[in-house]
């Protein structure tokens, strides 16, 4: 997998390829990932990249053509399994599926990232294959967007995380969330660990993980469990944490 992002502001973007699993990721050869500044395409004087609005309106948009020659660069010759995605409030809201869906049917993608008060329109017409929102608020740019997107997807290649078993059980691989984790000590002001995470018995503690999925699952997001593809021994679970429910 190749990410190129396209950003006029390459050392936000920088910083994060060069922390953590995704610098041993890039390190490894595992991925590539390059950060291009339209600016250096730009053809106007003093590397202009922006300009007022058409019909008026505050602010700068980010113009044309510094953009499509820039993802011209990194992309020359545009093949089925390049993906130039923009960045951008009107986007479908991103999320595991499309997490997954990007890693499996690209090779390369490709993200602009937009400033200011956005981007010429054109590069969402005849540029971009899709726009993706990060959620419902504005950001000042499409970076952390472009972070985002590129971290979920690196998870995904296989041997980016070092134990591959971490990313199956993370929320959201399947429609639920994660069970409770801890750490040492087993004991923090009182608080204890329960118990049996501490017992060795393999089947109870997977039991226990599940449940408690289930439960944290109904707890903080029940709208995900009507996506869950329950076995018979979820549809117990359920009812006997929805029974304990009942008795507090
Ligand atoms: C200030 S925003 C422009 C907002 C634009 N005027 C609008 O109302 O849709 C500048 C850039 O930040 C990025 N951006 C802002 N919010 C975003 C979000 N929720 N998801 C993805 N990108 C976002 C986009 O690339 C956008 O072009």
């Amino acid at each position: 997998m190749k990410i190129d992002i396209l950003s006029l502001f390459p050392e936000f973007v920088q910083a994060f390829f060069d922390q953590s699993i995704i610098k041993r990721a890039l390190d490894a050869g595992r991925m590539e990932m390059a950060v291009t500044n339209p600016r250096d395409y730009t053809m106007y004087r003093h590397r202009q990249v922006d300009d007022t609005i058409y019909g008026g309106g505050a602010g700068m948009l980010m113009m044309c053509q510094p953009i499509f020659d820039a993802v011209h660069h990194v992309l020359p010759e545009k093949g089925t399994r390049d993906r130039v995605i923009f960045l951008s409030p009107a986007g479908k809201t991103f999320n595991q599926e499309k997490a997954k869906e990007l890693y499996r049917d690209y090779d390369h993608l490709v993200l602009i990232c937009g400033h200011y008060e956005g981007v010429d329109h054109r590069v969402e017409e005849y540029l971009a294959d899709e726009l993706i929102s990060i959620g419902d608020y504005v950001l000042t740019g499409g970076e952390l967007g472009a972070m985002v997107i590129s971290d979920a997807v690196a998870r995904m290649i296989p041997g980016v995380l070092g134990d591959a078993g971490s990313a199956a059980t993370d929320s959201f691989y399947e429609p639920i969330l994660e069970y409770p984790q801890y750490t040492k000590p087993a004991d923090y002001n009182g608080w204890k660990v329960p118990e049996v995470l501490l017992s060795g018995h393999h089947a109870n503690i997977a039991r226990w993980r599940r449940k408690e999925a289930l439960r944290r699952t109904l707890e903080c997001r029940p709208d995900l469990l009507s996506g869950l593809k329950m076995t018979a021994e979820d549809k117990k679970l359920l009812a006997e944490i929805k029974r304990e429910k009942e008795d507090q």
